[in-house]
């Protein structure tokens, strides 16, 4: 044990997490919680001075012989206990972190970028390809369209009017104000892309279901619908309604009159 870990604590501040829900209802700040001294080989142990939920910056409080030593700021992704002082994880699931950019803003990024990466590559967007992003203003869109520029794809992205200039910001091509339109589907359908999109991300969670109903028409036959995740969260009538929408329009087969698009 280095010298550092001796004058470490065995207990800790930490958020639990008592139930499903909202925050201020589902985290329980306790101050017992015990710090993970023992650590296996490959893992590092790691002050936190910001916390979010699985993100985390911090500096190497243990190397333990990894890559990372000890006063090494990181940052990265923890699937569970990520809400406390103190943490261990793997090495691997950690990056230096750049020192212009703020803990608290490195630990933004980990999910987030990652969701949309993997999405990214799901839908396997090549240069000059077009990729439609609906909720260009949410976490998962803001990297998405930065992803997609990157690659060289042209990006339509959806937001708010108070989030054009963000999402112009970002690097999309085109806006598409999604108050503005009611259904994005038929919007869509009444306003062709030249090209197809290759890809549709839905960076939203869950959409009105007309976005993947009408696809046909302007998502490339070997295009993609990508959602992060077409999960009621509120169990709201209308969140109900799109999610019963949405798994329809994926039920029913082509052969019988169903979307004749990947889903994914
Ligand atoms: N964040 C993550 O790390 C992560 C990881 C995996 C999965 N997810 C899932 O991905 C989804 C998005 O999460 P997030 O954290 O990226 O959300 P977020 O940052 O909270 O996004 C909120 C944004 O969504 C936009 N929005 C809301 N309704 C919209 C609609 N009908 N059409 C277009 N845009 C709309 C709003 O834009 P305006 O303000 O412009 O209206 C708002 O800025 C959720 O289902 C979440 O569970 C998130």
């Amino acid at each position: 044990m280095n010298s550092t870990l001796k004058s470490i604590p065995n207990k800790q501040t930490a958020w639990t997490v008592l139930n499903r829900g909202n925050p201020s209802k589902a985290l329980y700040l306790t101050t017992d919680w015990p710090v993970p001294k023992v650590l296996k080989t490959g893992e590092v142990l790691v002050k936190r001075p910001h916390v979010a939920e699985f993100d985390l910056a911090g500096v190497v409080v243990d190397g333990n012989g990894t890559d990372l030593s000890e006063g090494d700021q990181v940052y990265g992704f923890l699937g569970v206990g990520a809400l406390s002082q103190y943490t261990s994880l793997p090495a691997a699931y950690l990056v230096k972190r750049p020192l212009d950019i703020p803990a608290i803003e490195a630990a933004g990024v980990p999910l987030a970028a990652l969701t949309s990466y993997q999405a990214l590559r799901l839908g396997k967007l090549e240069s000059g390809q077009t990729i439609f992003i609906n909720g260009g203003s949410s976490s998962l869109g803001a990297f998405a369209i930065q992803f997609a520029k990157a690659r060289g794809a042209k990006v339509v992205a959806t937001a708010s009017t108070k989030n054009e200039a963000f999402v112009r910001r970002m690097g999309a091509d085109e806006f598409i104000d999604y108050t503005k339109v009611g259904s994005l589907g038929k919007y869509l359908v009444q306003n062709l892309p030249i090209t197809r999109y290759q890809v549709i991300y839905d960076a939203v969670g869950l959409v009105d279901p007309s976005l993947y109903s009408y696809s046909e028409k302007y998502l490339a036959r070997d295009g993609v619908f990508i959602t992060s995740g077409a999960i009621p969260k509120r169990l709201s009538m209308t969140e109900v309604l799109q999610f019963f929408g949405t798994a329809k329009a994926r039920a029913i087969p082509a052969w019988l009159g169903g979307v004749n698009r990947r889903y994914e």
